[in-house]
């Protein structure tokens, strides 16, 4: 699909429907939190959450302190969502409009302390646009830093938003993260939508070296 049609996509499906009832909404984002906690960051670190959609995980952040974090997505309108939720605790949050696989805005940054993507890698299919996301991954990342990747694993659903998803295992993960990170932790998670299904993760903590 090409990119303007999958703003489209992710702008509708955030525009029709609240929230809480999107099928990958999370009421608390705990497997995050866990792997965010042992990462030890400072208060002040560039916290950095790739397709963030509509996700509280931005709300948990806050009310710990941290005051330098980027929102980013395709979609506008998720971000929207957030600004609308968090009013006037928006002013710590730096909201980026832009496409990971065709970056124009995030590969200017540098020296990201933090990546976070749940639930964004399993929708870049083609080998290309996969190349593109670990790009700008391994180039924003600061040495020391960190990233977390959650993504459905090899038992999970086969489609998530109608489109189809490319499954990981840890390995995958850390074949195409490359050998300048080191894998810290990894596990597998059963995530229950808000329709009662479940959903199969894979989530990976990495240092960069
Ligand atoms: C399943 S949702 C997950 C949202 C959020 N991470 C969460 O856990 O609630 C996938 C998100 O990835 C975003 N997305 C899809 N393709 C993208 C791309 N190429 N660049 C940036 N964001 C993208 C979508 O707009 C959507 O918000």
């Amino acid at each position: 699909m090409p990119s303007s049609d999958l703003k489209h996509h992710w702008n509708k499906a955030y525009d029709r429907t609240e929230t809480n009832k999107l099928g990958w909404f999370e009421e608390t984002c705990e497997p995050s939190m866990e792997l965010i906690t042992k990462c030890n960051l400072k208060k002040n670190s560039t916290l950095l959450n790739v397709g963030a959609g509509a996700t509280y995980l931005i709300d948990e952040l806050i009310e710990l302190g941290f005051d330098n974090l980027i929102a980013n997505d395709i979609s506008e309108s998720a971000l929207e969502k957030i600004k609308n939720r968090l009013k006037d605790k928006v002013e710590n949050i730096k909201f980026v409009v832009d496409d990971l696989t065709n970056s124009t805005i995030l590969k200017y940054y540098k020296q990201v302390d933090l990546w976070h993507d749940r639930a964004v890698l399993h929708f870049f299919n083609k080998k290309e646009d996969q190349d593109a996301y670990f790009d700008l991954l391994n180039k924003i990342v600061k040495s020391k830093g960190y990233a977390i990747i959650a993504t459905f694993n090899l038992n999970g659903a086969l489609k998530c938003s109608g489109l189809p998803v490319y499954r990981y295992d840890e390995k995958m993960i850390i074949e195409r993260i490359g050998k300048r990170f080191e894998l810290i932790e990894s596990f597998n998670h059963t995530f229950y939508n808000p329709a009662g299904d479940t959903r199969e993760y894979v989530y990976t903590l990495f240092r960069k070296k």
